[in-house]
C-alpha cells in the first residue's frame, strides 16, 4: 500500500523539480476565448489548430479594404490575421482619408509627455473598426504593440524619443532595461486594453476578437538604423538576459490586464543554444544567442502562452556568398536545397523544443519570395514557391505546431485605383492568384481536418 503510492510520486517528483517551466493548468476561460492545454490549443472545449496570415496594414487601410481582406481570409479558411498595432511617433506615419497623419503616441518635446491619441479616424480608434469586422468575418486578430525594426516608429522611436527628450539612452537595447522606457510601454499597453471599442463596445481586454497579444515584432539586441540601432555588446551575448527578463516582466504585466488572452512574444524562434544545428550558409546568431533572443527561455516564462517563430531562410538570414551561391548553382527543378532543407531543420527543431517543455508552439510568419522576375505585383506561378511550400505546409501539418501563418495575403483593395496597394512585398500572395490553394487554402483545410 505504502509502497505503491509512493513509488510513483518518488519517480514524478525529480521530474517535476527539473523542470522549471511547470506552469499549473489554465482553467478554460469565457466562451469564445482561444486557451492552450498541453500543447495544444482549444476553443469553446474543442481542439483549434487553424492557419493564418499577415496583413501588417490593416490599421491604415480603408474601412472597405478591412472588410475585403477579412472576407478573403474567411474564404480561404484562415482562422487568424497578425497585425500591427502601432503608429508612433512622426517619421513615415500614412496619411488617413481626409490627409491626416495617422499616430497612436508620440512625444510631445515641449513637455517631455507621451501623448496618446484616441481619435477613430487618426488613432488607435481606427482599430475598432478592425476588430469589429475580423468578429463580423468569424476571424481572430493577433495585434502586435510595437516593432524591432523602424516601419512605422517600433523601439528605435522609443530610444530616439526618450534621447531627444534628456534621458541618458542611445542605445537599441536601452528599450529593454531603462525603466522610463519600460514604463512608457506598459503604459501604451494598459491604454490599449482599458480602451472600449466604439463600435462593438466591448473593452480591448475583453474582447475574444483577439485571439492573443504580442509583445513585439522581433525582438533582438539590435535594429537596423541609426544611430539608435547600436548594439550594445552586453546585451548582444548568449549570456545576456536582457530580453528574457524584459518579456518576463512584460508578459506578467499583459496577465495583470487581461487574464483570459494567450501571450505570445513574436520572436524569430531564434535559439540560444551551446552549439548549432546544421543551418548551411546561415548566421550564427540563429543559434548562439547573439541576437540578444532566445526562443526556449520565452516558452518556459509562466506568462508567456504560446511560442512562436519565423521562417526566412531565402533573405537577411544567411550569408550573401550564400545568396549568391543559391541564386547561380541550382537552376531548375531542385531550385534551393539549402534553402528548403534549413526550412524544415528550422519547423522541426521548434516543434522539438515545444515539446520538450510543453506548450503550443505556432510558426507565425513563413513565406516563399519570387525567386525571378519579382516587380512589385506577380499573379503567375513562382517555380519555388509552388515548390517548397506544399513541402513546408506538410511539415506543419504533420508536427504538433498548433498553426501557421502565411507572410502575406494581400488583398484587392477597393479604394485603390490599380486594386492592389504597398504592403506588398516579394512574398506576398495575391487572392486572385493561382498559386492561392498550393500556397493557402489546402493547408487551412488539412488544418481544419486535425480538430475533427
Ligand atoms: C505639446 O504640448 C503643449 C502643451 O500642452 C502644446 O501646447 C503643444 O501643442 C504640444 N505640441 C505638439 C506638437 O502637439
Ligand atoms: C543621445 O544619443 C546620442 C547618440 O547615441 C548620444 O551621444 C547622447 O549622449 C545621447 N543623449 C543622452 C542625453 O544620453
Ligand atoms: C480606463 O478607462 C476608463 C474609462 O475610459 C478611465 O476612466 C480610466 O482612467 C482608465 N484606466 C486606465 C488605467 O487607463
Ligand atoms: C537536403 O535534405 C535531403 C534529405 O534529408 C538530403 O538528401 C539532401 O542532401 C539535403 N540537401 C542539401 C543541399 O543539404
Amino acid at each position: 500500500m505504502l509502497l505503491k503510492t509512493l513509488l510513483p510520486l518518488l519517480l514524478t517528483l525529480p521530474a517535476l523539480l527539473a523542470s522549471p517551466q511547470y506552469k499549473k493548468p489554465t482553467p478554460q476561460p469565457p466562451a469564445g476565448f482561444v486557451y492552450p492545454k498541453g500543447r495544444e490549443l482549444f476553443l469553446d472545449g474543442k481542439k483549434w489548430y487553424f492557419a493564418g496570415t499577415n496583413t501588417y496594414y490593416l490599421y491604415y487601410a480603408e474601412r472597405e479594404d478591412v472588410d475585403a481582406l477579412f472576407a478573403d481570409a474567411k474564404k480561404l479558411g484562415l482562422k487568424v490575421v497578425r497585425t500591427w498595432l502601432f503608429s508612433d511617433g512622426v517619421g513615415d506615419e500614412k496619411l488617413n482619408e481626409k490627409g491626416e497623419i495617422i499616430w497612436f503616441q508620440r512625444m510631445n518635446t515641449t513637455t517631455k509627455q507621451i501623448e496618446y491619441n484616441d481619435n477613430v479616424d487618426s488613432g488607435i480608434g481606427r482599430f475598432d473598426y478592425v476588430i469589429a469586422s475580423a468578429k463580423k468575418h468569424g476571424i481572430k486578430v493577433l495585434p502586435v504593440f510595437t516593432n524591432n525594426w523602424r516601419n512605422f516608429g517600433g523601439i528605435d522611436w522609443y530610444v530616439g524619443a526618450f534621447n531627444q527628450t534628456g534621458h541618458q539612452v542611445g542605445y537599441h537595447s536601452d528599450f529593454y532595461q531603462y525603466e522610463p522606457i519600460k514604463a512608457a510601454y506598459k503604459k501604451y499597453v494598459s491604454w490599449i486594453l482599458n480602451r472600449t471599442n466604439t463600435i462593438t463596445k466591448t473593452k480591448y481586454k475583453d474582447d475574444p476578437t483577439i485571439f492573443g497579444w504580442e509583445l513585439v515584432n522581433e525582438p533582438r539586441c539590435k535594429g537596423d538604423g541609426t544611430p539608435w540601432s547600436t548594439p550594445n555588446p552586453a546585451v548582444c551575448s548568449g549570456t545576456s538576459k536582457v530580453i528574457v527578463n524584459w518579456v518576463d516582466e512584460m508578459s506578467t504585466h499583459l496577465k495583470s490586464l487581461s487574464k483570459h488572452h494567450l501571450v505570445l512574444v513574436g520572436d524569430e524562434g531564434y535559439f540560444n543554444r551551446p552549439s548549432g544545428p546544421s543551418y548551411n550558409y546561415c548566421w550564427s546568431d540563429l543559434w548562439d544567442g547573439s541576437s540578444g533572443s532566445d526562443f526556449e527561455a520565452f516558452l518556459k516564462l509562466p506568462n508567456i502562452d504560446v511560442g512562436t517563430f519565423h521562417s526566412y531562410f531565402d533573405d537577411a538570414w544567411v550569408q550573401d556568398d550564400y545568396q549568391y551561391y543559391n541564386q547561380n548553382k541550382f537552376p531548375g527543378a531542385d531550385l534551393d536545397p539549402y534553402f528548403s532543407n534549413n526550412t524544415l531543420t528550422w519547423i522541426r527543431e521548434h516543434d522539438a523544443a515545444g515539446k520538450k517543455i510543453g506548450k503550443p508552439v505556432i510558426l507565425e510568419e513563413i513565406g516563399v519570395p519570387y525567386l525571378v522576375g519579382y516587380s512589385g505585383y506577380n499573379f503567375g506561378f513562382d517555380e519555388r514557391r509552388v515548390n517548397d511550400m506544399p513541402k513546408f505546409n506538410d511539415a506543419v501539418y504533420k508536427s504538433g505546431l498548433a498553426g501557421s501563418l502565411y507572410w502575406q495575403l494581400n488583398s484587392k483593395w477597393k479604394s485603390s485605383p490599380t486594386g492592389w496597394y504597398q504592403g506588398v512585398d516579394s512574398h506576398s500572395v495575391f487572392i486572385n492568384s493561382p498559386e492561392i490553394d498550393i500556397v493557402i487554402t489546402n493547408h487551412a483545410k488539412k488544418m481544419a481536418s486535425k480538430n475533427k
